[in-house]
Order: C-alpha cells, then sequence, then structure tokens
C-alpha cells in the first residue's frame, strides 16, 4: 500500500502544528454551532410521513426503546455521533459527554483520535476518560485518510486503548479538500478498510459526516466485511462550509463553498435508496448488516422517521454540543441529558402513535409513505 507512515518515524507535530491543531478544534465548535453551517441542504425529514395507528392497542408506558447495538444492550437507539477530541477542551467536552451516555445509556461515539497516532506516548483526553468512567460504552473513530496512511495495528490500538466496542472509520472526502491541504490521500480505502475489517477484534463502521453514503457504496462496504454503514447525510452540519469559513475569504475553497451548499445526499435520501437493499435482507442479516442513520437529526420525530426508514440507531452530533455549549460556555451535564431525554420522548411518543411498542417493530410493519 502506498503512502504508508511508520508511526515511529512520523514528523511529530512541532509546537506551532499542536497550535494550529488547537485553534483548527476551536473553530470547528464554534462554527459548528453557527447557524451559517446548519440546515444548508434544507429539511428533507419532512418529505416522510408517519401512519398513525388511531387506536394503538397499547399503553405508553409499554414503550420500551431498549435495542441491542453492537452487541451491548443500551436504553435507547439513539447514540451520540462522534464529536470533538485530542485538544485542550477534549477532556472537559467528552467527560461530559460521557457522563451523560452512562447516566442515559446511550452508545457514545467518540470523536477523531488522531492525535493519539501521531502522539502515541502521550495519554489521551479518551483514554483518561476510559479510565475514569468504567461504564462507558465507547466508539471508536479514526479518519479515512489515517487508516490508508497508518499501520493497521497502531490503527488497532486505539479502540483497544479505550475499550470501545466498535470502531468508526469516517470517510470526509469533501471535508478534507475545504481545509486547503497540500493533497487528500484517499487512493486504497478499500484495500485498508478491508483489513482493519479482517484484524479488528472489535466491529468496525464506516461513516460519513454529513454529505451522505449511497446504497452502491453500502453494499461494496458491507461486502468487505464493514458490519455498519452509517449514512450520515447531509441536512444538519455542513463540514464543507465549517472548512471553508476559516479559510482566506479570497481562496478558491472560499470562494467555492455555496456552490457545495446543498452538496450530497440527505440522511432521508441515503435510506430511500437503500429501501430494495434492506427490503432483501432476513432478520438475522439484518443484525450483520446494520444501517445508521445519523446527519440532520433535529427531533425524536426525525429519529422516528429514520427508523420507519430502516435505520436500526439515530446518531445526534450538533444537536447535543449545542444544549451543551452556550454562549461560548461549556455548560452542564444536565444540559445533555436534558436534550437526551427530549429526543427519547419524542421517539417514544412517535412510537406510540405508530402501535410500535419496541424498535424492532419497525421493520414488521411498514408506517411511512413520501418520498
Ligand atoms: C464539533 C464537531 C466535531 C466533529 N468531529 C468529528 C470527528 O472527529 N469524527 C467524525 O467522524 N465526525 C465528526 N463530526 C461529525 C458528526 O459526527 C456528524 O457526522 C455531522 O456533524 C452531522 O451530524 P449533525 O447534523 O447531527 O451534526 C463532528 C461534529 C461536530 C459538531
Amino acid at each position: 500500500m502506498s503512502n504508508l507512515v511508520d508511526v515511529k518515524h512520523y514528523k511529530k507535530p512541532d509546537l506551532e502544528d499542536l497550535n494550529l491543531f488547537e485553534q483548527r478544534k476551536k473553530d470547528h465548535i464554534r462554527l459548528a454551532l453557527d447557524a451559517k453551517t446548519q440546515r444548508l441542504a434544507g429539511d428533507d425529514f419532512s418529505r416522510i410521513k408517519l401512519v398513525p395507528q388511531a387506536l394503538p392497542e397499547l399503553n405508553f408506558s409499554e414503550v420500551s426503546l431498549e435495542t441491542k447495538l453492537l452487541g451491548q444492550k443500551v436504553s435507547s437507539p439513539h447514540f451520540i455521533s462522534s464529536m470533538t477530541a485530542g485538544h485542550k477542551q477534549g477532556f472537559e467536552i467528552n467527560s461530559l459527554l460521557a457522563e451523560a451516555s452512562i447516566s442515559k445509556d446511550w452508545l457514545f461515539c467518540v470523536g477523531s483520535q488522531k492525535r493519539s497516532l501521531i502522539n502515541p506516548e502521550e495519554i489521551s483526553d479518551i483514554q483518561q476518560i476510559a479510565k475514569k468512567y468504567k461504564k462507558v460504552k465507547l466508539v471508536s473513530n479514526i479518519g479515512l485518510e489515517e487508516v490508508i496512511q497508518f499501520k493497521i495495528a497502531d490503527i488497532l490500538k486505539l479502540s483497544n486503548s479505550i475499550n470501545a466496542v466498535g470502531l468508526i472509520i469516517h470517510a470526509n472526502a469533501l471535508q478534507e479538500v475545504f481545509q486547503n491541504k497540500k493533497d487528500v490521500v484517499m487512493k486504497n480505502g478499500f484495500k485498508a478498510v478491508a483489513e482493519i475489517v479482517k484484524k479488528s477484534d472489535v466491529p468496525v463502521i464506516v461513516k460519513e459526516v454529513g454529505f451522505g453514503i449511497s446504497s452502491e457504496m453500502a453494499q461494496k462496504l458491507f461486502d468487505i466485511g464493514v458490519q455498519v454503514v452509517d449514512v450520515a447525510g447531509s441536512g444538519g452540519t455542513h463540514w464543507g462550509m465549517i472548512e471553508a469559513l476559516r479559510q482566506d475569504k479570497k481562496s478558491l475553497s472560499a470562494r467555492a463553498i455555496d456552490h457545495f451548499a446543498d452538496w450530497g445526499m440527505s440522511t432521508v435520501d441515503c435510506l430511500l435508496d437503500l429501501q430494495s437493499y434492506l427490503n432483501s435482507l432476513d432478520d438475522s442479516e439484518k443484525i450483520d448488516s446494520s444501517v445508521w442513520a445519523s446527519g440532520g437529526i433535529r427531533s425524536g420525530v426525525d429519529s422516528a422517521k429514520a427508523l420507519a426508514l430502516g435505520a436500526s440507531a439515530v446518531g445526534l452530533a450538533q444537536p447535543l454540543l449545542k444544549n451543551l455549549i452556550r454562549k461560548n460556555k461549556i455548560g452542564s451535564v444536565d444540559q445533555v441529558i436534558q436534550a437526551m431525554d427530549q429526543f427519547d420522548f419524542e421517539l417514544k411518543t412517535s412510537m406510540f402513535c405508530l402501535g410500535l411498542k419496541n424498535v424492532s417493530e419497525f421493520s414488521q410493519r411498514k408506517v411511512w409513505y413520501g418520498r
């Protein structure tokens, strides 16, 4: 494989690199909370309607959101989608997200662990969290560029070092281009992912970061053994816009970004694209080849629509961050829990009114229309 980096010989980031890294992570948080980077592709969830069951034939208290994700029993199909890590505020933000995820018993997918890869001797914020919060159910995260360029063994250490129950690889071609780097290294991606899948002790998940994964691509990923595809479609946080807003106004990327405002496939379109594939699976295959939905989920009703369209889990990024960080200040764990409660309540209410007792019942009856 070309471009392989041996961690031992990797150029250690100097102070200037680290300062730039810190600034970039800070900018990401600030810009993700700026309305200019949100819902640029519109709200496709409004195209999908759910079919209420006027006589639901069950009591509200009977509805359960409990499910199994990556072999773990969790209280809800909702999960905390990968966000920030590896910088000065990383420990504080991720500790609060970890506490909230334990209190709610949700999966917690952490932000990119790239810093651990380039600084393996450092104990990272996420490693500290894994040590401190024994009950937390963590999922690792690393970028496709790193998977291609670094040694497989070093990538696998990332999930081992935090006792993760899964390993997410994020594919973020558009975001990387808008960072104005010298090159974006994405050649040999399938080969690298296939090798990780072969050697990983935990399930491998591939996600986008808000521009979607088509049915054709999802099937190619399942064919090489990827267990979960999180479509992470457009309709929520726009990572091209976030990176472009960080660039000089006269740069090519800053000038180009408006033309990419509605780039990608929305989460709804990704799930619609996957319908014939999902309908061809029997129940056991559905567990092995899971589709998760994230990107633009802004209410528990959106979550219900994603589950109705065949997703088995639903991820939230910006909506949780927005509740945790207000007016530039990191708030309390209760603020995150309150937002999580709201999403769960709205999903549970939707399920009750659809006459669905359990998450698994979404796949037994078609409860949506629209296109
Ligand atoms: C501040 C912030 C940092 C993020 N960092 C990562 C990351 O490190 N790795 C990753 O896979 N996705 C990352 N994401 C992308 C999210 O996981 C998600 O795919 C995207 O924001 C779309 O979801 P949303 O509309 O709910 O925000 C980040 C999102 C936010 C808001």
